[in-house]
């Protein structure tokens, strides 16, 4: 790699230290490593941590193993388990560590809680600290406010034990020296790097001009479009665009069943709506619905913010509720093809939240295989890489859980093959070859992957969601006498084996 490629020179007087080195604090790091800066990784997890300092990534994701030998090589990047370290060595600290989701639906804080205090604890000058990680609106307040308590803490004891500094009069007495800004992070998974170096924006919020400033130099190599606002109206942009994301799936999904319905075609449906660039085309593919560990918890968070400052956020609910249906809708179009699931034994394409990612939490595949399980199935199982996370849960079992090197392995004896995952591996299988493989060619596409037409050429019977087909309506309409485009047969809920 080229080091002047972002007009950058690793002059800069900001040495950064992130902290949380997982799906964000890693690419962050390495990103800022290879825009020219120092910085310092930390995570409490040592095994990680040498993990990531032998070159290796602990999770899958494209390009990042690559960037990160380069950032290693480079000298400018070292992870370490000393956290406390970390945030004395730096003068920009980013906070990159979980906020899972409390049983409440609300985000649980308390990693930025606990690393708030030890920042308190440990400030040795000026620092910025920065919330990478997505949290509900007004969190900064609260980690100001406990930076600022456990410093003044910090030089109380300090005054009191003899080290000749006068003790302060109150908590807020001292002024420490620091700002908190909030720089959401917009990383997807599987596009990471792509993301971090360019990024549709850059989201600044700060309350200072300092703070502004030294944000400002840190993407300055970047030149992407940048929006400065103050802390609380950058976390809530941050939850936003998540809940106006996860919108348009489950608005797209709603519609999917309406096609079912009706007998018209989701995919086109998108395609004519996101020709409209008041809508756009991003976030419309219908099917099994969203996972990961972004969207569903942000959006329960989100809502769980509204509710409590009093705010109708039933549009909300209504898409988690939407979401939570997909598996269901999927799960009858198994059944409508296989009957009963006891004693069958169904092929699984893909297991992760979604492509490019061996990341499985709360990925729809997970509710799938569990019912699938409970209602008696064989399943065989294939993901290109979340097989290693999916066999923790799920452990190989003779008759019952079987993971296939392949997606021919998967289709063997088979009597219904199921993709949940649309990844690209997938994309040219042979569907002749898999036909023969299987006992009963009935395919049941969870994304809308391949193409219907080409699925029953070669055999199958095939079942989308949302896509063209007769509907029960459609048919009492033909049946009455009224006009309605021929259409080929039903393929959704209700369809027939052959359908
Ligand atoms: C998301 C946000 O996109 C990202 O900006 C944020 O920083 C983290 O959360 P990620 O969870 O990696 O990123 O995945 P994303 O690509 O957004 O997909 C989320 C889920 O929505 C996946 O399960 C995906 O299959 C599903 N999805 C996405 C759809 O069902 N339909 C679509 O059209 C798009």
């Amino acid at each position: 790699m080229n080091e002047t490629d972002f007009g950058h020179a690793a002059t800069g007087p900001h040495k950064i230290a992130v902290l949380g080195l997982g799906h964000v604090g890693l690419p962050t790091a390495v990103g800022f490593t290879r825009l020219g800066w120092e910085v310092v990784g930390a995570d409490e997890d040592a095994a990680k941590v040498e993990l990531i300092n032998s070159g290796k990534v602990p999770f899958f994701e494209p390009g990042l193993d690559d960037l990160l030998n380069w950032s290693l090589a480079s000298g400018r990047f070292q992870a370490t388990p000393d956290v406390t370290e970390a945030i004395r060595s730096a003068t920009v600290v980013f906070i990159c560590v979980g906020t899972p989701q409390r049983e409440d639906g609300a985000a649980d804080l308390s990693q930025i809680e606990a690393i708030s205090r030890t920042i308190g604890r440990n400030l040795n000058g000026y620092k910025l600290v920065v919330e990478k990680s997505t949290v509900p609106a007004i969190t900064a307040l609260w980690i100001q406010r406990t930076i600022q308590r456990y410093s003044a803490l910090k030089a109380s004891e300090a005054g009191g034990n003899g080290s000749g500094k006068a003790p302060p009069t109150g908590p807020e007495s001292l002024a420490a020296d620091f700002d908190v800004a909030s720089n959401p992070e917009f990383l997807q998974e599987g596009q990471a790097i792509e993301n971090f170096f360019e990024p549709c924006r850059i989201v600044i919020g700060a309350d200072s001009e300092r703070a502004r400033g030294i944000l400002r130099d840190l993407y300055g190599g970047l030149r992407r479009p940048m929006v400065v606002t103050d802390v609380t109206t950058a976390e809530l942009i941050k939850h936003a665009a998540n809940a106006f994301l996860s919108t348009k799936i489950s608005f797209i999904n709603m519609v999917t069943d309406i096609c079912d319905a009706v007998g018209a075609d989701v995919t086109r449906v998108a395609e004519g709506l996101g020709l409209d660039p008041r809508i756009s085309p991003a976030f419309l593919k219908a099917g099994i619905g969203f996972g990961g560990y972004c969207f569903p918890k942000d959006l329960r968070a989100l809502a769980h913010l509204a509710e409590q400052q009093g705010v109708d956020c039933s549009l909300l609910r209504a898409v988690e509720r939407i979401n939570s249906q997909r598996v269901e809708v999927f799960l009858d179009k198994v059944r409508n093809s296989v009957w009963v699931i006891s004693g069958k034994k169904l092929g699984v394409l893909g297991l992760a939240f979604k492509p490019n990612t061996d990341d499985i939490r709360e990925a729809p595949s997970l509710k799938i295989v569990d019912t699938l399980l409970k209602e008696g199935a064989e399943l065989r199982l294939h993901d290109p890489w979340a097989m290693p996370a999916a066999k923790a849960l799920y452990p190989p079992e003779a008759g019952r859980v079987t993971y296939c090197e392949s997606p021919y392995e998967v289709a063997r004896g088979a009597e219904a093959l199921l993709l949940l995952t649309e990844w690209d591996e997938y994309r040219h299988l042979d569907l002749g070859r898999l036909r023969d493989l299987m006992q009963v060619p009935a395919l049941i596409d969870g994304r809308n992957f391949f193409a219907p037409e080409e699925a029953r050429r070669a055999g199958f019977s095939y079942a989308g969601m949302g896509r063209r087909g007769v509907s029960p309506y459609a048919r009492e309409l033909a049946a009455s006498g009224q006009s309605r485009p021929a259409t080929p047969v039903w393929t959704g809920m209700g369809a027939g084996l052959n359908g």
